[in-house]
């Protein structure tokens, strides 16, 4: 729509060029396994939209903007949902200070690794803070899509794979090569209005500080971000009908395995209120580039995913991004897929 067309042009979408890729990450070369039939029912079986809704989202959908009373609690709430897993997570808080147009505020990333020295890490990434509105004739905004259901997203992956992710430490005596990491985001939004300085809080700092701080541990020559097999960061997830473009040619491999998981599921039925005139990953060509948690990464050669609906969804940055607007069944069948995704791409 219109409105939500000018809201974008002083937001977050403004179109940079993909100037260099690296020809040379490991991750170019990995080749999922797909799952079979009984697998994708299982998967469909296994996950839990009223269990995300009710012990992941709910607790979410406050004001959680960075350094708020909100904040605190998200942060506690998220890490507490990964600390009862079976499989072995080690949880990290990156806590920093930055200048903002409010002065010096602190920020705190969240990072959840499984088998933290493996050498490669397919990485899933939300951000968890809301972004700073004066409420509005006693509302609050708690930003639903954006990105308390990504990041709800996230924790009922983990909890619906857990023993898979779970025989990925016992399995294999040795190391595993491959393994899982997420990545919850503090200070996406800006404070003010969006601009270089002011936005992308958390994932500036952590890009900069992985690039600097060796991998596998000891290494000479490279380091965390050599490590991130490919970074899929969730974003604007919750509304009805959303179509989620492919932005990175070299990733199109990887957004494809996402358009043949949709359709699989949908012929086996798996999903609901679903039609392929409606299907959700298209794959129409390349556009710009959306300003958000990836660039830091993306500048410094790391692979990605971008899944962040587009157009966004119309509730966005108003108070009206809530729960009342979301759509439970989308939500669901979009677990069920990347659910997939995951499995396949960890060969699980
Ligand atoms: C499907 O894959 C699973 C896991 O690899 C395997 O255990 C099962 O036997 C397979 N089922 C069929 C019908 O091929
Ligand atoms: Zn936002």
């Amino acid at each position: 729509t219109h409105s939500s067309e000018s809201a974008r042009t002083n937001g977050k979408l403004s179109m940079c060029l993909l100037t260099e890729i690296n020809l040379e990450w490991f991750g170019n070369y990995h080749q999922p396994a797909l799952l079979n039939v009984s697998s994708l029912r299982q998967v469909a079986e296994g996950t839990s939209i009223s269990e995300m809704w009710q012990n992941d989202l709910r607790p979410l959908l406050i004001e959680r903007y960075p350094g708020s009373p909100g904040s605190f609690a998200a942060r506690q709430h998220i890490m507490q949902r990964i600390q009862r897993l079976q499989a072995d997570w080690v949880l990290e808080v990156d806590t920093f200070l930055s200048q903002t147009p409010y002065g010096y505020r602190s920020f705190s990333n969240i990072i959840s690794t499984l088998n933290p020295t493996a050498k490669r890490h397919l990485v899933l990434a939300c951000h968890y803070d809301s972004k700073y509105f004066p409420h509005w004739d006693h509302r609050v905004f708690v930003g639903a899509t954006d990105s308390a259901v990504p990041c709800a997203m996230m924790l009922e992956l983990a909890r619906a794979l857990d023993k898979q992710l779970f025989s990925l430490k016992v399995s294999v005596s040795l190391l595993p090569d491959l393994s899982l990491q997420l990545i919850f985001f503090d200070g996406e939004e800006a404070f003010h209005l969006w601009s270089p300085q002011d936005s992308l809080y958390g994932s500036r700092h952590l890009a900069s500080k992985m690039a600097s701080t060796p991998h596998p541990p000891g290494a000479r020559d490279t380091n965390q971000l050599h490590g991130m097999d490919l970074l899929v960061l969730l974003d604007l997830i919750g509304a009805p009908y959303p179509t989620f473009p492919n932005f990175f040619p070299n990733t199109a491999r990887w957004f494809g395995r996402l358009e043949a998981i949709e359709h699989g599921l949908h012929e086996l039925g798996l999903l609901k209120d679903h039609s392929s005139e409606r299907r959700y990953f298209r794959n129409y060509g390349y556009g710009g580039v959306i300003q958000d948690d990836h660039i830091p990464f993306l500048r410094r050669g790391v692979p990605v995913l971008h899944l962040i609906s587009s157009p966004f969804p119309e509730v966005w940055h108003t108070m009206d991004d809530n729960e009342e607007n979301l759509d439970r069944t989308t939500i669901d069948n979009l677990n069920k897929i990347l659910q997939v995704f995951v499995l396949e791409y960890l060969h699980l």
